[in-house]
């Protein structure tokens, strides 16, 4: 048995598929979403944007209040916002399931993640492309999820960045070091065959805009092709 498959073989926990809504046909939400949830989406993934942290703006907690009224998917909120604490209640209030901070954007990372949890909500912790696995290692027991971004946050459609695999692998282990069940989310470029890598360095959340709402076999098949690629090999 390759070192790969054996890695992934001893993944207690299966795959997710979180569907970002960015590149949805915001027209059709509603149906998008309900067409997602029937085609073998886990989670619905929203990206909150504030033209600072990141270059675009796009969605807030109104949104997320039309997704809740969508489908009982949980909803994976990624802020991507600067001083993203003082959002927290409205976000809960809107029916967000998780709120995944950046630590690029709050000086009080510990805090910010206490913050979540003390709202009944999963937190979580992202880190762009240029920042290393040592800026989550002192919460890792604060925190439900870590997102390792494949792509410089701010738009889909972006290729995704091969050099973060290594990344993705050294979090894997820090996870694992810490006995944390943390999940460990990749974000940006995913498609089935990035998917695949990230898959087998370590990943088990898998976001993904254009590779679902934009598959040329339509969403239930770019749901298809996603979760074909991201699934542990067989035993044996
Ligand atoms: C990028 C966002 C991603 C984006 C992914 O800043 O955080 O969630 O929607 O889009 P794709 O899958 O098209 O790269
Ligand atoms: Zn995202």
């Amino acid at each position: 048995m390759s070192a790969t498959v054996s890695l992934r073989v001893q993944m207690a926990t299966s795959p997710i598929l979180s569907a970002s809504i960015l590149a949805a046909d915001f027209a059709r939400l509603g149906d998008e979403i309900r067409v997602a949830a029937e085609g073998g989406a886990d989670w619905i993934h929203i990206d909150v944007m504030d033209g600072h942290l990141v270059p675009n703006l796009t969605m807030g907690p109104v949104i997320v209040e039309a997704c809740r009224r969508a489908t009982t998917l949980p909803l994976d909120v990624h802020l991507m916002v600067e001083r993203p604490e003082a959002l927290f209640p409205a976000f809960a209030e809107a029916g967000a399931d998780s709120l995944t901070v950046h630590v690029e954007a709050t000086a009080h990372l510990h805090r910010a993640l206490q913050a979540i949890r003390g709202l009944g909500l999963r937190a979580g912790v992202a880190i762009n492309p240029a920042t290393p696995p040592v800026a989550v290692a002192e919460v890792l027991n604060e925190v439900d999820l870590v997102l390792v971004m494949t792509v410089n946050p701010g738009y889909s459609g972006q290729a995704f960045l091969p050099a973060c695999l290594d990344k993705v692998r050294r979090v894997r282990h820090m996870l694992d070091a810490a006995g944390s069940a943390a999940r460990l989310q990749v974000d940006g470029g995913i498609d089935a065959n990035t998917g695949t890598q990230a898959a087998e360095s370590g990943a088990d959340v898998f976001v993904a805009a254009q590779a679902i709402f934009r598959h040329p076999d339509g969403i239930a098949g770019g749901l298809r092709a996603l979760r074909q690629a991201v699934e542990p090999a067989p035993a044996g």
